[in-house]
């Protein structure tokens, strides 16, 4: 806990600025922000579930994972998301432990709603990847981890279903390093596995955590000090020699764990365990209390905000529409980057130029709305909204500022939207328009034509909005495929370059929902010549909101 405290000092204190204000300053260095990825299955429900048991935020466990197949729960409030059981939306959890406040933001496993994941990747300090032991890295793990690198988000890892048959560890480590191209750090060791898995030896507290079998409460694993300790003899005779020669070697041929190399997202510090068994969970939020970052500056662009700044800012990374069906609300995902939330505070909506006043927002508690009281950097608020913020936007006390680095990627899918029923075109233009401001899918709009096209990563997302634009908007769209093949943002050296390309090009360009140009290629050819033709043009696979 040395490790915590010195790296929460130097991230909150800076020559230059004035005095931060105390109390601020000692609740952000409380703040662990922080993602689960993983790909399907791995176990990062259970592992959520876990967390919050031994964070004290359910008494059960079970709470969470029945959520995930229930019909009528709370977190299923999407038809999609019950027929499939597959979680959609991501959701925000806070809960205290041993001093501090963690708050878990859940991300969707299925990888058509990656966006989603990666959005909300941007509003972390630190993530978890899950593991599953028996099968090492896995598709969706990779890309997950290069979306952690694009902000050198630090990771931990986690290395679950040891109570399985699975792979070797020193197999699995190499294959992190080799495949993610992270050096991996050995916290914890395990001892064998299977019938066979006995509990993981903490290389660094020199003990033996011993494995018991169980899922339903919290405990304390029973710990065996030293590797010559002669309980191991005696309770391990089997295992014993193994494990002191794997320790010896492990020691002497891994990566000491290194603070700095953590925080630069270089090394993750590497656990083993069994999340469904409790085992190996405690570790894991020990990890993030003494070595996970607390909210750190950030880039708005004219400067870099300092989390125990005085004044609040933050920024809008999720819009979330008809969490309660019965309320038909939608809900904007905040994150505070500085400051303190207080209730009715008034803001500044930056892109908008005017002032907002933050009634009720919300907070997340295991997935219960709390009406949010306080609230300071790593903490995230919810934002009743009847459209008028999108995704990336800023608010702050009055200071023009825009937070970066939320992305928007060149969607993969395109599709046209046609009405069963012309008449309800309004409605099918406002509903279009809603989802696509909630990032639910990509919307443009043909400049020729006026046609609205979508765009999406996923498949299952154009489910999910013509399921929407029924339910919600009482509109009957039929999606044909649309013959695209890519999507381009386009920037123009000058206006009258702008221009000329408009007046070739009009028929294959369109506006996404914040007015940005883009071009359509028809296919990758059609992409290549036009590139080829307009040089000076910028043509880019990916643009940040706002
Ligand atoms: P996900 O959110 O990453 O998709 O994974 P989830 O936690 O749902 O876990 C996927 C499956 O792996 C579940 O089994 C879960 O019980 C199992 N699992 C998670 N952690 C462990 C572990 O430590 N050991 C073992 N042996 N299994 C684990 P399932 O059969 O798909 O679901 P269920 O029938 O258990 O609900």
């Amino acid at each position: 806990s040395d490790a915590s405290n010195s790296n929460a000092s130097s991230t909150c204190s800076s020559p230059t600025a004035t005095p931060f204000p105390p109390d601020i300053l000692n609740d952000v260095q409380k703040r662990r922000t922080f993602a689960i990825i993983s790909h399907p299955d791995a176990g990062k429900t259970t592992l959520t579930e876990k967390l919050l048991l031994f964070g004290g935020a359910i008494q059960l466990a079970g709470t969470v994972k029945s959520r995930k197949s229930a019909r009528h729960a709370t977190s299923d409030w999407m038809e999609v998301e019950k027929q499939r059981g597959i979680s959609v939306t991501s959701s925000v959890m806070q809960f205290e432990y041993k001093n501090h406040t963690i708050n878990l933001l859940d991300t969707p496993g299925h990888e058509d709603f990656s966006e989603d994941t990666y959005r909300v990747l941007t509003a972390v300090d630190a993530a978890i990847m899950v593991i599953d032991a028996a099968k090492g890295v896995e598709a969706q793990t990779i890309k997950l981890l290069n979306v952690c690198r694009m902000r050198n988000t630090p990771i931990i890892t986690f290395i679950n279903k040891l109570d399985r048959e699975v792979r070797e560890p020193f197999e699995l480590l190499e294959e992190i390093e080799n495949v993610l191209s992270i050096e991996c750090a050995p916290v914890t060791w395990p001892i064998g596995m299977g019938k066979t898995f006995r509990g993981v030896y903490h290389l660094h507290d020199d003990s033996l955590l011993r494995f018991m079998p169980g899922e339903e409460r919290r405990t304390t694993a029973e710990k065996i000090d030293g590797i010559d300790n002669p309980l191991l003899d005696r309770d391990f005779p089997l295992e014993v020699t193994r494990l002191r020669e794997d320790v010896d070697l492990i020691r002497s041929a891994s990566n000491p764990f290194s603070l700095d190399d953590f925080l630069a997202g270089r090394q993750t510090p590497v656990f083993f365990g069994s999340g469904i068994n409790n085992f190996g969970v405690q570790e894991i939020l020990q990890a993030l209390l003494d070595w996970a970052p607390p909210p750190q500056a950030r880039d708005a662009g004219s400067r870099m905000v300092q989390p125990a700044e005085a004044p609040f800012t933050g920024f809008v990374f999720k819009i979330q529409a008809n969490m309660d069906p019965k309320h038909r609300d939608r809900i904007a995902f905040f994150r505070v980057c500085s400051g303190r939330y207080t209730a009715s505070m008034k803001v500044r909506h930056v892109r908008a130029e005017r002032e907002m006043k933050l009634s009720n927002a919300l907070t997340f508690m295991a997935n219960e709305r709390v009406l949010m009281e306080d609230a300071v950097a790593g903490d995230i608020i919810g934002i009743y909204n009847h459209g008028q913020l999108h995704i990336g936007d800023t608010l702050t006390e009055g200071e023009t500022l825009a937070f970066k680095g939320i992305p928007y990627f060149s969607p993969e899918l395109f599709r046209m939207a046609r009405l069963r029923d012309p008449i309800k075109n309004k409605q099918l233009q406002k509903g279009l328009r809603e989802l696509g401001e909630e990032g639910a899918i990509q919307v443009f709009e043909n400049l020729a034509t006026g046609a609205l096209l979508l765009g999406a990563v996923g498949v299952l997302q154009f489910e999910v909005v013509a399921q929407r634009l029924q339910t919600e908007y009482k509109v009957d769209a039929i999606f044909e495929p649309a013959d695209i093949h890519t999507a381009r943002w386009l920037t123009f050296p000058d206006e009258a370059t702008r221009r000329n390309f408009e007046r070739e090009q009009q028929h294959r360009m369109a506006t996404d929902v914040d007015g940005n140009l883009v071009y359509l290629a028809s296919t990758r050819y059609n992409l290549d010549v036009t590139r080829e033709k307009w040089a000076q043009v910028g043509f880019h696979d990916s643009r940040e909101h706002g």
